[in-house]
């Protein structure tokens, strides 16, 4: 074990006074320079008011404290190391706890300098070492995260906190250095980003799905009721691509060919493309009279249709598609038929302009639902392991919101949304460094500017996958407060979605009621008097008013 060096100011009180004051942790600072005759007599302050010891009873004591300093080192969950400096540096000494890290014990670890390269792993190798070389002459400490190859095959991932330990002359003495066990860490954030792949490409199946499959589900729906009602042979639903203005052919029902499902009509062309241009119906009562129709020869070739409706379906105002209808005979339709026809129409034209929401109805219950719910409740386990929360912790917070939620009149296929967005809600954390995560103390201005934006991270990750478009409102939004004062945006009242403004309440409840790395958990009375007082500041009244009596049954 080398000397260490007394800093400046210890070393003042040393010439000056014959006297040191100093913590007992420091114990071995303090050994030396006693050894060193520099000392004279040691003043102890502790929490007992401060002792004066003589040169002998000081030795004992730091002895003993020396003893109990190795004790704490030896027991922390770390392993403690201290290494020369230069070239061929060499280890001075390593705590036992690297036996259990990596399964050398500490006596091969000293005696082969060279056994910390050969189990860093080579791919970490470059950045390491590089770090390394950078800071032979910082003294700030810094932080490396690595991984090693144990004796045994595992693979283990550190994060080694390291500091350059220098003279009075500011000459590099040794460094020292901590190594934590990360491993479980890692893997969790691994399995995080497997997921977060996982997900995307589950959310390009969606994408398929949702455009293509489930709405032409719908369509088709309607469609059927097109044919029985309205009491006509064939009938399809063309819908406007907005990016090439085409018209394309979605569902169709009483073809004889499938011909049909290959049309295009640009606007203004055929039948179809005319309604749509047009905004109003084109009704054909006799095709056979029309002039030749090359639209005609190529899809209903062999189709013996004598008469044709398009209608324009319009949602809000703007034109999503065309119903066609046909039918192999004449047709003399009344009034209630067209009014029919018009109701049907503006169905089909709603369920083009909501597909989004439209398929996530018709989805609440299929088996994709569940798929993605156990998806993203593996990957919500996995966030809470990062995060060190206690297991089913924001599953319990997901349940509770989807409650309230139901309580407000949220329907089935948003309750989904709900317990997805609650389940994720602290996504962002992901973006949060582990040294700003986890703590100890209260958080700097700068270490707050960091937490401040996991929203917007979730909003990153998340608002490329299409189903979790609605869920993202709670991740997005569960630190926006009624009063306007809340991040990221400080958006005030109502402008905040519903389901936040339910969330930001739950979540809340929850952190008070739980032990942070931070802090301990607050009994139930403190909390809920906590919340009433924050009612109309930073929460919606509503929502207090609705979780309060809740609570009892909790
Ligand atoms: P979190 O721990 O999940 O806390 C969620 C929200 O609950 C907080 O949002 C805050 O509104 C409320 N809350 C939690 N603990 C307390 C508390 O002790 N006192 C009061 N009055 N309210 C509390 P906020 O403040 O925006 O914090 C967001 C996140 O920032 C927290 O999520 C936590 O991960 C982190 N954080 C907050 N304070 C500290 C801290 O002192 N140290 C560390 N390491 N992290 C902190
Ligand atoms: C704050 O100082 O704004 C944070 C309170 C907390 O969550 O600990
Ligand atoms: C978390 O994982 O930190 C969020 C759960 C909560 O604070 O209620
Ligand atoms: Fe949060
Ligand atoms: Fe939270």
């Amino acid at each position: 074990m080398p000397m260490k060096t007394i800093s400046k100011t210890q070393k003042e009180l040393v010439s000056d006074n014959k006297e040191l004051h100093m913590p007992l942790d420091e114990a071995e600072e303090t050994l030396s320079a006693i050894r060193s005759g520099e000392v004279n007599a040691l003043i102890v302050s502790g929490a007992s008011g401060q002792q004066i010891y003589t040169l002998q009873q000081a030795e004992d004591a730091l002895q003993e404290s020396e003893a109990r300093f190795r004790t704490l080192v030896e027991h922390l969950p770390a392993v403690v190391y201290i290494n020369t400096v230069g070239k061929t540096s060499s280890m001075l000494y390593v705590s036992p706890q690297i036996k259990e890290l990596i399964g050398y014990t500490p006596g091969e670890w000293l005696f082969n300098p060279k056994l910390w390269l050969i189990a860093l792993h080579p791919q970490d190798r470059e950045h390491v070492l590089t770090k390394v070389a950078a800071a032979q002459h910082r003294s700030e400490p810094y932080d490396m995260e690595y991984r090693m190859n144990a004796r045994d095959g595992r693979l283990v991932w550190v994060r080694d906190t390291v500091i350059l330990v220098k003279d009075l002359n500011g000459k590099p003495q040794f460094w020292q250095g901590i190594m934590l066990d990360i491993t479980e860490r890692k893997q969790s954030q691994e399995r995080i980003q497997r997921q977060l792949t996982h997900l995307t490409a589950l959310s390009a199946i969606d994408r398929y799905t949702a455009s293509n499959f489930d709405l032409e589900l719908g369509l088709s729906e309607i469609l059927i009721h097109v044919t029985t009602e309205l009491g006509v042979d064939a009938a399809d639903i063309l819908i406007l691509n907005s990016s090439s203005q085409m018209l394309e052919y979605s569902a169709g029902r009483g073809f004889r060919t499938l011909a049909v499902r290959k049309a295009q009509v640009r606007s203004g062309e055929s039948y179809a493309g005319r309604a749509a241009l047009e905004r109003q119906l084109v009704r054909i009562p006799d095709l056979s009279s029309e002039p030749y129709n090359s639209f005609q020869a190529t899809f209903w070739a062999g189709e013996d249709f004598v008469c044709y409706f398009g209608v324009p379906l319009i949602a809000k105002g703007q034109v999503k598609g065309v119903l066609e209808i046909f039918h192999r005979g004449a047709l003399e339709p009344d009034a209630e038929w067209f009014n029919f026809l018009n109701a049907l129409a503006g169905q089909a034209a709603i369920a083009i302009e909501n597909s989004v929401l439209f398929t996530s109805l018709q989805r609440s219950n299929s088996e994709l639902t569940l798929a993605y719910d156990a998806t993203i409740e593996g990957w919500s386990r996995a966030l809470d392991l990062r995060d060190k929360e206690t297991e089913g912790h924001t599953q319990r917070v997901a349940q509770i919101a989807v409650g309230l939620a139901r309580a407000f009149g949220f329907s089935e296929a948003e309750l989904v949304q709900v317990r997805w967005g609650a389940l994720l809600h602290d996504i962002g954390k992901m973006g949060v460094p582990d040294n700003i995560l986890l703590k100890l103390g209260p958080l700097t201005e700068d270490e707050w500017e960091t937490i401040r934006k996991h929203p917007t991270f979730a909003y990153e990750m998340l608002s490329p996958i299409r189903y979790l478009r609605l869920a993202l409102d709670i991740p997005y939004r569960h630190h926006e407060k009624w009063d306007g004062t809340g991040y990221p945006h400080g958006l005030k009242g109502t402008q905040i979605p519903l389901a936040a403004r339910i969330f930001a309440l739950v979540d809340v409840w929850d952190a008070l009621s739980s032990d942070r790395v931070y802090r301990k958990a607050w009994d139930a009375e403190k909390v809920c008097e906590h919340i009433r007082a924050l009612s109309g500041t930073h929460f919606d009244p509503e929502v207090v008013d609705a979780f309060l009596p809740t609570l009892d049954k909790m």
